[in-house]
């Protein structure tokens, strides 16, 4: 059954709209009207479906009920929002812009109403249709996107400043289409390599209405200048405990239905959010600085994820931090873990200089060594077609159970 969300302090409207429309309603105060369409479906019970079709009533102030309109054009595509004004004609131009798909008086009659609201059902179903081309996009649900893990045994080899550059270079390619997800629950730092001021946090996008519908998690997401969308972590360390392995898991399905490519940052060692995400994982960039205690640390986590029969067949081994003075090499490196290295980072100034800033070296397109390196990596998982759902992450084996109940730190 569709769903009518009317937004007005008017009960006379709403027995008219009850009258007219063939569909479960709700209503939510029209003063103050919501900022946007997070604080919207904020005001839904829990369990409320998001509606097809949202009345907006602008008895407080036309800009306000524009301003809105325009957010949940622009975020929500697959909603439809009639507007109720006492001047239709001098707001209709406006309306238009906004995308707005009707405007009627607040004295409208029920047979006109009807009409109104049928028409502006079937334009919200139609758009909720799939964009043809870019499953990435239109939430098809038998695609999945690529889903890439940060790891590193030990804290500070730069886990943070490569998952931050990978978004925003992956993002530049091909913009809202990427997210990146702070898994570092504690600590994490994403917000602040990127100078974002998240409205909303990995807490918020894992509990209420957000974790029940994949159009409204978008609306939670926070948005980066160069089309990178990010789920920060928690402002307060404490309310990481409120974030469970099974809200992660969720989180990351829908992502991967929703994004081509889903980045994640985790803390440092291998913790329960950081199993729960290589789970999840198609392609897992493990890092180690050139230092006896870090590189010992890698081989150990590749020998762990190895013994729970995790296996990628994009598994991507980085240096960081490398510099000629550290008294190891890359073939020391490769002698210690068994494996090949698959690229080797500099240490730069310029690192310190763009996370003090928040602005990413693949942001600001400095010219630096380290910024060659980081396009590198880059291009590693450029282009990354959408694949179906039964055939993604084949390499990624049996230890869906077993990684979740270990629990391995440093
Ligand atoms: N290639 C580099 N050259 C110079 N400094 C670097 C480089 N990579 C990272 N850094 C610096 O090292 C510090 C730690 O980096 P970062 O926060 O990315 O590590 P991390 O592994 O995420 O740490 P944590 O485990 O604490 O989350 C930062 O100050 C960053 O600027
Ligand atoms: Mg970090």
């Amino acid at each position: 059954m569709s769903h009518l969300l009317l937004v007005s302090d008017s009960t006379d409207l709403r027995q008219r709209v009850a009258d007219a429309a063939r569909a479960r309603i709700s209503v939510i105060a029209g003063q103050p009207l919501p900022a946007g369409p997070s604080q919207l479906f904020q005001q839904l019970g829990a369990g409320t479906p998001i509606p097809q079709v949202i009345v907006l009533d602008a008895a407080g102030g036309s800009d306000d009920a524009l301003a809105l309109a325009t957010r949940l054009d622009v975020e929500c595509p697959g909603i439809a929002v009639v507007l109720v004004s006492e001047q239709p004609d001098t707001l209709a131009l406006a309306a238009l812009r906004a995308g707005v798909c009707d405007v009627v008086r607040p004295d409208a009659e029920t047979p006109e109403l009807r009409t109104v609201l049928a028409r502006a059902l079937h334009t919200a179903q139609a758009a909720a249709q799939p964009v043809p081309g870019d499953p990435a996009i239109s939430g098809d649900a038998t695609a999945r996107g690529r889903v890439i893990t940060v790891v590193s045994p030990k804290g500070g080899v730069g886990k943070t400043t490569v998952a931050t550059n990978l978004a925003v270079g992956l993002a530049r390619t091909a913009p809202l289409t990427t997210v990146l997800v702070d898994l570092d629950v504690q600590f994490g730092d994403v917000a602040s390599a990127l100078s974002l001021d998240p409205d909303h946090t990995l807490l918020d996008v894992t509990r209420g209405p957000a974790s029940q519908d994949s159009m409204v998690l978008k609306t939670f997401l926070t948005q980066h200048p160069t089309g990178l969308y990010a789920v920060c972590g928690p402002a307060n360390p404490a309310d990481a405990d409120a974030v469970t392995p099974d809200d992660v898991a969720r989180l990351l399905q829908t992502l991967a239905s929703e994004f081509r490519y889903v980045v994640i940052d985790t803390a440092p060692g291998l913790d329960e959010h950081a199993l729960t995400a290589i789970d999840q994982t198609d392609e897992l960039v493990l890092l180690t600085g050139l230092d006896v205690p870090g590189v010992r640390g890698l081989r150990k986590e590749l020998d762990i994820l190895r013994d729970l029969g995790v296996a990628f067949d994009g598994r991507h081994v980085l240096i960081n931090l490398a510099d000629a003075h550290s008294g190891l090499t890359k073939a020391d490196v490769e002698a210690t873990i068994g494996t090949d290295v698959d690229l080797v980072l500099p240490r730069s100034r310029a690192v310190q200089i763009s996370v003090n800033q928040g602005v990413p070296l693949l942001q600001s397109d400095a010219r630096d060594p380290m910024t060659k390196q980081l396009r590198k990596l880059v291009d590693r998982f450029t282009p990354a077609p959408m694949r179906p759902a039964e055939t993604a992450a084949p390499t990624r084996t049996s230890g869906r159970h077993r990684l979740r109940r270990k629990r391995l730190t440093r």
